[in-house]
């Protein structure tokens, strides 16, 4: 984040990431009230960065804090702060939660386009072939070069899209899910048509899900970090109220700190596993497969009950908001991962609800994405 000249606030995006006090070029788009820009030359840099440890660390757009290296989670906690600071004023207080470095990513998107697999180009389509991915579980990198083999060996479609490799949790074996959701899971004599779910073991908890859709992208880092947070801040009553709810993530590591739970969620796949997940680990649910916008009535819930949203990047829709203002539960936990979207609901909520914590996990290390949790309680 910079200033122009006249006031006007300036952020800016950079590949390989950018330090406070770097002297730098880029394209501004200027608009009404802030500008936009690109760093695309350095003029002066930080002698704290260091080589990047990926080959296509400048090209791929998949990370951005490559080059700042073991100050990468300092320098994302700063433009955190930035941001908070800028939406909810100087003296709101939060907490940072940095990523453990064996955190990896245990999803990944590549694509193929007929000729080469790699991933999109920052800003493009056009691939950036690789091999390897670092910021990835051992068994999906090992597996990229086999994604091309069984691709290009016609053992798997040849199709040029979109391909999604994924691993359960401990982190071994490897499913390829294509465009079309048709999945295989990698043997040792090559990739066979996949049956079986993902499951991750989070503690004592067992999730299953189908290869393709969604879950956290380093599993066993986010149950940790969102279960002692949780934990911490003592969530817990009589009915949570589980929306956006994915296959119970949330349900199963609140666990029996509540006595009823319904779940939300739009996916029908997702929704079936959820009940199985849930039923699996002895915490039967109601679980709908509804909107959560069109679902919320109007006086949701008791004041011993909690509303958890963890909503997509978008975050909540404003009649939703306004819904939640009528809400009869005591405690609402807001999860965001786009931090500006975050802050605007937080702020859409606070006629009715105080912020009482706020968190941010470093849930996506080498990118400038982070993952906030905010607590709320109803003002009276
Ligand atoms: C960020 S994910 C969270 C999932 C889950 N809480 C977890 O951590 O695994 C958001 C979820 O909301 C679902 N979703 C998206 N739009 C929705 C809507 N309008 N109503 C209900 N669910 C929706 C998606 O299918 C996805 O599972």
């Amino acid at each position: 984040m910079g200033r122009a000249e006249d006031g006007r606030l300036l952020l800016l995006e950079a590949p390989l990431a950018l330090f406070p006090g770097e002297v730098i070029e880029a394209n501004v788009i200027w608009k009404a009230r802030h500008g936009e820009g690109r760093v695309t030359r350095w003029v002066t840099r930080d002698p704290r960065r260091t080589e990047a440890a990926c080959a296509v660390a400048d090209l791929c757009g998949g990370c951005e804090l490559w080059e700042a290296g073991r100050h990468g989670p300092e320098l994302k906690r700063q433009m955190v702060a930035d941001l908070l600071r800028r939406q909810l004023g100087e003296d709101q207080p939060w907490t940072w939660h940095p990523a453990p470095d064996e955190a990896r990513r245990h999803r990944i998107q590549l694509h193929w386009d007929g000729a080469s697999l790699g991933y999109f180009r920052r800003h493009s389509h056009a691939l950036v072939p690789i091999t390897t991915c670092p910021a990835a579980a051992d068994p999906l990198s090992n597996a990229i070069p086999r994604l091309l083999e069984g691709i290009r060996g016609q053992a798997l479609t040849t199709r040029p899209g979109r391909w999604e490799l994924s691993t359960g949790s401990p982190a071994d074996q490897v499913w390829a899910t294509d465009e079309r959701s048709r999945t295989w899971t990698l043997e040792p004599d090559g990739w066979h048509r996949a049956t079986q779910p993902i499951r991750h073991r989070l503690g004592e908890a067992v999730l299953c899900h189908e290869p393709g859709a969604f879950f956290q992208v380093s599993p066993p880092w986010a149950a940790e970090a969102f279960g002692s947070l949780l934990r911490d801040w003592k969530v817990q009553g009589s009915t949570l109220f589980d929306l956006y709810g994915g296959v119970g993530l949330f349900s199963v590591l609140l666990g029996d700190r509540f006595q009823h739970r319904v779940l939300v969620e739009s996916g029908t796949a997702a929704v079936a596993w959820a009940r199985r997940n849930l039923e699996a680990a002895g915490l039967p649910a109601e679980c709908l497969v509804a909107d959560v916008a069109e679902w919320v009535p109007e006086g949701l819930g008791q004041p011993e009950d909690v509303i958890l949203l963890d909503p997509p990047r978008a975050g909540l829709e404003p009649a939703l908001c306004d819904r939640l203002a009528t809400a009869g539960v005591g405690t609402l936990v807001l999860v965001g991962c786009d931090g500006a979207a975050f802050c605007r609901d937080v702020k859409r909520l606070s006629s009715a609800w105080r912020l009482e914590q706020l968190a941010v996990l470093d849930l996506f290390p080498l990118t400038s994405h982070v993952e906030c949790v905010a607590l709320l309680t109803r003002i009276p």
